[in-house]
């Protein structure tokens, strides 16, 4: 089968390479799943920069979701079987063949299609994860950085259909602004997060922060949450160093917690999980502008796929189909 391989981590223009290699073969509850299309995301970049939580074993086929049909089970699955649609996380996803334990593999509804499919299980069960932890009462004002990602995009949605007050923080040229999670209407423009943060704040702190970017940007975060507030890093868009004084943390009485999806995913219930996938596919039937394409390449081109993620700048995804 044809797959995109890495033998050493690196930049993903140096070090990916396609070529011919054997097909994986299932183990007890595992699925060989024959790959329709998968998302190139900042994780897959991480991954094959040696960055990311999973570590790749080389030479390491690489991505880390997509969707496709099951071709065949492994010896213990009962659950699953050969023909079913399923959107899947595992590494090894930029290959004509992938194999995904059955913990990590989602039926599709019918009438979803692979562009949507594809994205499943990462961003949308992630936003649905981060407001899981948080658990607000209603109208509970949230901040989410990062404002114009998919996860923040998916994230508004979900917290609107929860009846949370969704409030979003956006880079705007060499500043930033506040947005509101509804509408994406301005509601406040400045020079710093901190800036850009007090104006806000005048009308209310908020109970939980769910923050992809960390980084210095991290302690006005702190400074703009409820006391006994939530904030929640699930991303490392900036990985800088945080100088921080306890004290910041315990006047507040604060808790500030990490979020990884496999972490999650692992110590979810069935019962969870299922109402997870139920809302999402809800939403992203009626709504499938949250997981916009903005192209999408055979495996073959995988460079131009990379040049293209690097070179655009609206929010959206490219993938790899085929
Ligand atoms: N913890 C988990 O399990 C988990 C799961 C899924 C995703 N994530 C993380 O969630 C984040 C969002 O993922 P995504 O796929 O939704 O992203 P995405 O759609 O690719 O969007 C990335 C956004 O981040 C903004 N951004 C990039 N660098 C930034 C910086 N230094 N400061 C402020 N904003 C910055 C970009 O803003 P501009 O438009 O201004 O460039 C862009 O809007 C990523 O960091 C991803 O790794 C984590």
């Amino acid at each position: 089968m044809q797959a995109v391989i890495f033998e050493q981590s690196g930049r993903p223009e140096d070090v990916l390479v396609v070529r011919d290699i054997s097909s994986p073969i299932a183990n007890q509850d595992q699925v060989l799943i024959q790959v329709a299309a998968r998302p190139i995301q900042p994780a897959d970049f991480l991954f094959i920069g040696g960055r990311y939580r999973i570590k790749p074993v080389f030479p390491q086929i690489a991505g880390l979701e997509g969707v496709g049909t099951i071709v065949a089970c492994g010896t213990e699955v009962t659950s699953l079987k050969p023909g079913v649609r399923v959107a899947f996380r595992s590494p090894g996803a930029w290959a004509e063949f992938a194999v995904a334990a059955t913990s990590r593999v989602y039926p599709v509804p019918s009438g979803i299609p692979d562009t949507i499919a594809s994205q499943f299980a990462l961003n949308p069960l992630t936003a649905w994860g981060l407001l899981a932890e948080c658990d607000l009462p209603k109208s509970s004002r949230i901040l989410i950085t990062a404002g114009r990602s998919v996860v923040a995009r998916i994230l508004a949605r979900l917290a609107q259909r929860k009846g949370l007050k969704a409030t979003l923080l956006v880079r705007e040229g060499s500043g930033y602004s506040i947005l509101d999670g509804d509408n994406s209407q301005m509601i406040a423009q400045g020079t710093t997060v901190d800036g850009v943060l007090q104006d806000v704040v005048k009308n209310g702190l908020f109970y939980a922060i769910l923050d992809a970017v960390g980084g210095p940007t991290s302690l006005a975060l702190i400074d703009a949450l409820e006391p006994r507030g939530r904030l929640i890093s699930y991303g490392i868009l900036d990985d800088g160093d945080i100088t921080l004084k306890a004290s910041r943390l315990l006047y507040k009485n604060m808790i500030w917690q990490g979020f990884g999806i496999d972490g999650w995913l692992n110590n979810t219930t069935q019962e969870q999980l299922g109402t997870a996938q139920q809302e999402l596919w809800e939403i992203l039937s009626d709504h499938p502008e949250l997981l916009p394409v903005i192209d999408s390449f055979s495996l073959s081109r995988i460079q131009e796929a990379i040049h293209t993620v690097y070179e655009t700048h609206c929010p959206g995804k490219v993938l790899l189909v085929g």
